[in-house]
Parts: C-alpha cells; structure tokens; sequence
C-alpha cells in the first residue's frame, strides 16, 4: 500500500475572503478501508509485529472504534490475526463497526469500564500478555513510538507537493499530532483540534500525551498547541448545526466529512478564520484523517441523515 496521497487546494469563498490558501491532504484516499491516520499509525507496528515473530496484533477500542475496524482489515490483508478489547456489552458485536472486524477474523473480547480503564497499566497489560503471548499489543488508537513514524511521513510528503505556513489534525489519542510534530522539526505551524472534552482535574491531558509519545528533549518542538475548546460538547457529540455546516461544506467542494473527527477539524478551522487568527496570505493545509467508516455506526444509531451522508456498505452476514 502506497501513503503518497495527494494535496487538494480547496476553492471556496471563505477562503477567498479572508486571502487565505487552503488546501487538505487526502489521507483519506489512502485506502478504501484503511484510511487517514490509521495505515500511518499501523504500518510500523505490524512491521515490528511481523519482524519479532508475533502471531497477531492485540489492541483496545470503543464500540465504533475506527482504529479496531482499521487494525482488523489490516492483520487479515497481512496474515496476521487480531484480538479486539472492547469497552461496552457483548451485543456491541452486531454493530456496524464490530460487524466488519469480525468479518475479517477479529477475536473481540468486551470489557467492563474498569477494566477498560486499566488499559494503560503495566500490571494489566502483562497480564494480556501472559494470556495471549503470541500477540504485540498496540494502545488504544494505534498511538505509540511506531505510529510516529508512520505519521510524521505525512510531513516529508508535504513538504514533496507544497510551501505552507499551518497544518490542521484532530486529536484522540495524540499519536497523529505527535507524529506530525516529531517529523515536523518546527517548520511549520501545528495545531491540534481536541475532539473530546478534557476533565475539569486535568485540562492538559491531551497535551500530556503529545509530550510523553515525543522523544525525551521536548523542548526541540516548541511549534504546536492544541485548541481545547473547540470539541463541541465532547466526543462524537455534535449539534444539528455542527452537521449542516460540515455537510454543506462536503457538497460544495465534494469532499467527504463526518462529524467526530474530520468535520470537528475543519469546523475549528472556520472559526479559526472567522475569529481572524489567520493572516491574510497564510497557507494552511487540513490533514483528512479518514474515519469516514464512522459515519456507519452514526446512521445505525440515527445521528445522522442516511439520505444527505454518504453511508458505508455493511459487512456480509456470516
Ligand atoms: C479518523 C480519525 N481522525 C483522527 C483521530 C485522532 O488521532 P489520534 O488518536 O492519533 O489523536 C482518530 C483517532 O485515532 C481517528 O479515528
């Protein structure tokens, strides 16, 4: 699989208002299914999975998760198998998402929210690992030291197709933005957009996160921040308008969006503009970090319109 994706300039009136270049890295064309940031945060691992002899790939994710659906394709296109613990009830396995991964020969194990909370914690996860030797366990969105370099390749290709100024991602799990950053050198502006709403006892959670995937001097990456408040209520939540506008958007320049993570990006891009953080004559690229299955598990559970979004197809009944 190729990453190469191409750079799109986006014509629309906004952006001509305001003298601004926009343009939005294609990831999501990377492929059909593994899309975005997940071939660039997966590629090392199941590289470094294949190479140390590992049988399968073990991982954690919510019910819809993007990353358990990427990571379940990928291990069956490379022959490897793949276990899924997932946080929520056994009947989460019929859902759009779930469907796929066991069709492509996930083993999901589902979790109780304490346990699943226990998921970055070593005496948890050696237990996992005495259970299933065989397997390399991946953190949840794929976020560890391999996805960076997976992820700050994006910057060498960029830098390839264009000069620009600011560079745009949604943040989850911190591995995109930190993979960007760490291939980044601080040439150029980053900027975070945080999908999720963080505690009120740790406001820089995300940014801690960042920092502890980046190598130990931090100090080298002095050019990226994240905006905290532009999650629109929390994760995967959205109002009727957040929709319209993301929507209107994908019909006039027919990019595709959803609404949880690529669609938050670019409406905090909007605002960005709107509040003129921008100046005129900046260059900014979007990073189309895919997600677009998502949209799948949004027309199950009625959150969307599936006549207006373009909904993806089911997975064969086993
Ligand atoms: C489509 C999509 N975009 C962006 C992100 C955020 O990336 P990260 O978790 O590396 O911060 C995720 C989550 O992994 C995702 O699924």
């Amino acid at each position: 699989m190729t990453n190469n994706s191409p750079l799109q300039l986006i014509n629309h009136p906004i952006f001509k208002f305001h003298r601004l270049t926009i343009s939005i890295k294609r990831d999501d064309l990377i492929h059909p299914i593994i899309s975005g940031n997940k071939w660039r945060k997966l590629k090392y691992n199941l590289i470094h999975a294949k190479n140390n002899h590992k049988s399968s790939v073990l991982s954690f994710g919510g019910a819809y998760s993007n990353h358990i659906h990427a990571l379940a394709f990928a291990c069956h296109q490379q022959s490897l198998a793949s276990i899924g613990i997932i946080r929520g009830e056994p009947h989460y396995a019929n859902n759009f998402t779930l469907s796929w991964a066991k069709y492509w020969g996930m083993k999901l194990i589902f979790v109780d929210r304490e346990t699943y909370k226990k998921r970055h914690q070593q005496d948890y996860l050696q237990q996992l690992q005495n259970q299933f030797s065989q397997s390399f366990i991946v953190p949840e969105g794929g976020s560890n030291k391999l996805a960076l370099l997976g992820m700050s390749e994006v910057i060498d290709e960029l830098n390839q197709q264009t000069k620009f100024d600011s560079l745009l991602c949604p943040i989850g799990s911190a591995g995109t933005l930190a993979g960007l950053i760490q291939g980044d050198s601080n040439q150029h502006n980053l900027i975070g957009i945080a999908v999720l709403k963080q505690g009120a006892d740790n406001k820089s959670y995300l940014r801690d996160e960042v920092i502890k995937l980046l190598p130990n001097n931090t100090k080298d990456y002095q050019n990226w921040h994240i905006e905290n408040n532009m999650h629109r209520g929390g994760y995967a939540k959205f109002s009727a308008s957040d929709l319209e506008r993301i929507f209107a958007f994908s019909k006039a320049t027919n990019i595709p969006f959803e609404p949880i993570y690529s669609g938050k990006m670019l409406l905090a891009l909007l605002d960005l503009i709107e509040q003129g953080y921008f100046p005129a004559g900046h260059k900014i690229v979007m990073l189309h970090t895919g997600g677009l299955q998502g949209l799948g598990g949004l027309a199950e559970r009625k959150l969307i319109n599936t006549k207006q979004w373009g909904v993806p197809p089911q997975a064969p009944s086993s």
